[in-house]
């Protein structure tokens, strides 16, 4: 593969569903001046639009299930190689399987990115299951949000009515974090000793986005890499 001219920085952020991937991207993204990418927001906006791969997809989605490795893959090689993510990006939602992560290496060395820097939401499942079965999102911006009592039903953005999201049910939400669960061991394995922080994403949004920044300002802060890290099997079957 011939080396494209990229020096941007990557930021990957891993965690399970709900844990606040899509919540501390955009926050970085606007913070960093560098494009949030997530995989799930691109599946779900190719089901929207009715595209083939669209449809491919959308029954997969809803069940909650992973696409195929390698149709990820391409989507974010392509995305990856847009003109506006040569200062960098954040992924959220990938990789999120092993072969993803190998995937991602051997891709990034090819282009000349910087080494990732691999942020690990971790959060108790308890709060998860709240975090999910209160989020609404904008069916037209794709904004989301945590609805509390009296909170309003449509988006503050563009007035749209709030949806929940298909894969929000409780059924699916147990499946994608039994999904969750046998990828991220893995995962957490391929990045323990390359630019990995675990970081504590059941505090509040703009204290979770402080961390992080905080982190990138002074990777050699490791305060998080000294508590245990619960197997994710335990925490989330
Ligand atoms: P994806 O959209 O990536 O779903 P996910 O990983 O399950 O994560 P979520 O979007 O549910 O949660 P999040 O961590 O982003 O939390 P959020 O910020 O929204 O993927 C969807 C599907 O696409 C997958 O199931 C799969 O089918 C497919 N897919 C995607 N990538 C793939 C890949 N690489 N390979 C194969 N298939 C792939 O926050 C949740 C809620 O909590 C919100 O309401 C938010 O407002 C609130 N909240 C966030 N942070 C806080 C906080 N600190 N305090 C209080 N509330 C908070």
């Amino acid at each position: 593969m011939a080396k494209m001219q990229r020096q941007g920085r990557i930021i990957i952020l891993l965690g399970p569903p709900g844990a606040g991937k899509g919540t501390q991207a955009e926050r970085l993204s606007s913070s960093l001046a560098i494009p949030a990418i997530s995989t799930g927001e691109m599946l779900r906006q190719e089901c929207r639009s009715g595209s083939a791969l669209g449809l491919a997809v959308q029954e997969l989605l809803v069940a909650g299930g992973l696409v195929s490795d390698e149709l990820i893959q391409k989507v974010v090689a392509d995305r990856l190689a847009q003109p506006d993510c040569a200062q960098g990006c954040i992924l959220d939602g990938f990789p999120r399987t092993a072969a993803q992560a190998r995937f991602l290496d051997c891709f990034l060395a090819g282009s000349a990115f910087t080494a990732p820097v691999v942020f690990d939401l971790a959060i108790d499942p308890q709060i998860l299951i709240d975090r999910l079965s209160s989020r609404r999102q904008c069916p037209v911006c794709a904004r989301t949000y945590h609805m509390t009592l009296g909170a309003s039903s449509s988006c503050p953005h563009d007035g749209s009515e709030l949806v929940i999201r298909n894969d929000d049910q409780p059924a699916t939400v147990k499946r994608r974090l039994q999904i969750y669960a046998e990828n991220t061991r893995e995962i957490v394995g391929f990045y323990r000793n390359r630019g990995y922080r675990r970081v504590d994403a059941s505090q509040p949004v703009e204290k979770v986005t402080r961390r992080l920044l905080s982190l990138l300002g002074n990777t050699g802060e490791s305060a998080d890499l000294s508590r245990p890290l619960v197997a994710a099997q335990q925490l989330y079957a």
